[in-house]
């Protein structure tokens, strides 16, 4: 009897069309190309369209993940979007995601874990496709942060884009498939390294619009040191549970936050930037929509083929983290 796994069948990705450019950015905010690029890598990064809501974007994603897999949206039983720019608190984006897309017979959900919220939605995929529960899952990431920045202050403004990448996840046979994965988080770090209040209830009766509750606000410093630290920690202990060595992996697909949290952890696991995927000049921060648009674009520039080994390594607000090994 062939053994079976769970893995990765299908990709899609979308990014709105308006593109904001550092030179864009310097007519907004007191910055410079010359310090966004050196400080964060970033170039660019697509804008959703003020009609667009973050379930549009994940729409157009899954639907070019499940074409992508040769299926069709009745075909998908269970629908995970990882975002933390949902369209609303409630319904959750997954179900206007089903809605949109037709998926007839599925559940759906939202998942909040930052910028490891794909990584994790991996991993629950994976889970319900081994257990024998679920066929066909869609995974989504998908993000329209510009929406809750402060467009005021360059150092948070700078470095968010918008859009969505997804994943299809069914059964294939061993030899393929998700590997070794580890997941972490620690709610003892200070919020105020990473936060976006909103409108959740923490807030009380306090409006939105008051006391910056409404933007993301950061600790650069803070996030920069806890992302050089544990990039690759993480992707050292998926690859140990997938028995794997990084000389077996053909690509390093991290969350795309910073070039030089990037160029630390080549450092630091002693290997070339040349394994690691970048397209954070061309996209910025798309928290969870990050990396699922990463394996897309590195797809499409023929830098991954079916059959190559990868990790995916995700961290942020939470703080989390989250990394996976996998052979596509
Ligand atoms: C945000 C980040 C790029 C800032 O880089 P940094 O080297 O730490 O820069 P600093 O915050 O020390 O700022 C240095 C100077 O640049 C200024 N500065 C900040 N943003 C600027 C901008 N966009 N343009 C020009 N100058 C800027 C600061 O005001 C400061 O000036 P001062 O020395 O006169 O006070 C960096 O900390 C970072 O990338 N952190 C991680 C952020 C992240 O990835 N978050 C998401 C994780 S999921």
């Amino acid at each position: 009897m062939v053994k079976k796994n769970a893995g990765i069948i299908g990709i899609g990705a979308y990014l709105p069309d308006k593109i904001l450019t550092n030179a864009d950015l310097e007519k907004i905010v007191d910055t410079s190309d010359e310090w966004i690029v050196s400080r964060s890598g970033i170039r660019k990064r697509h804008v959703a369209d003020a009609n667009e809501a973050t379930s549009d974007l994940a729409a157009h994603a899954a639907l070019k993940a499940i074409q992508d897999a040769q299926l069709n949206p009745s075909d998908i039983d269970m629908v995970i979007v990882a975002t933390i720019t949902p369209d609303m608190m409630l319904p959750s984006t997954a179900t206007r995601v089903q809605r949109k897309i037709k998926v007839t017979n599925a559940c759906a959900f939202d998942i909040v874990a930052a910028c490891s919220g794909f990584v994790y939605g991996l991993t629950i995929a994976k889970n319900f496709i081994l257990n024998g529960t679920m066929k066909n899952v869609v995974v989504i990431g998908a993000e329209i942060l510009t929406r809750y920045v402060d467009w005021n202050d360059r150092t948070t403004c700078v470095l968010f884009g918008d859009g969505a990448g997804a994943v299809v996840v069914s059964t294939v046979n061993t030899g393929r498939g998700l590997l070794g994965f580890h997941l972490g988080a620690d709610g003892n770090t200070p919020m105020k390294w990473l936060m976006l209040p909103g409108s959740g209830s923490f807030n009380g009766s306090v409006s939105v619009a008051e006391n910056r509750k409404n933007v993301i606000t950061m600790d650069g410093k803070a996030i920069f040191k806890f992302g050089v630290s544990i990039l690759p920690d993480i992707i050292n202990r998926a690859l140990e549970r997938s028995h794997l060595t990084v000389n077996d992996i053909r690509l390093i697909i991290p969350h795309q936050a910073n070039i030089r949290i990037i160029e630390a952890a080549a450092k630091r696991l002693g290997v070339g930037m040349n394994k690691f995927y970048v397209n954070l000049d061309q996209r910025a921060n798309t928290s969870a929509a990050s990396i699922p648009i990463a394996m897309f674009d590195a797809r499409n520039e023929g830098k991954l083929q079916n059959g190559d080994a990868i990790v995916l390594g995700g961290f942020g607000g939470g703080l989390t983290w989250a990394s996976i090994a996998l052979v596509l």
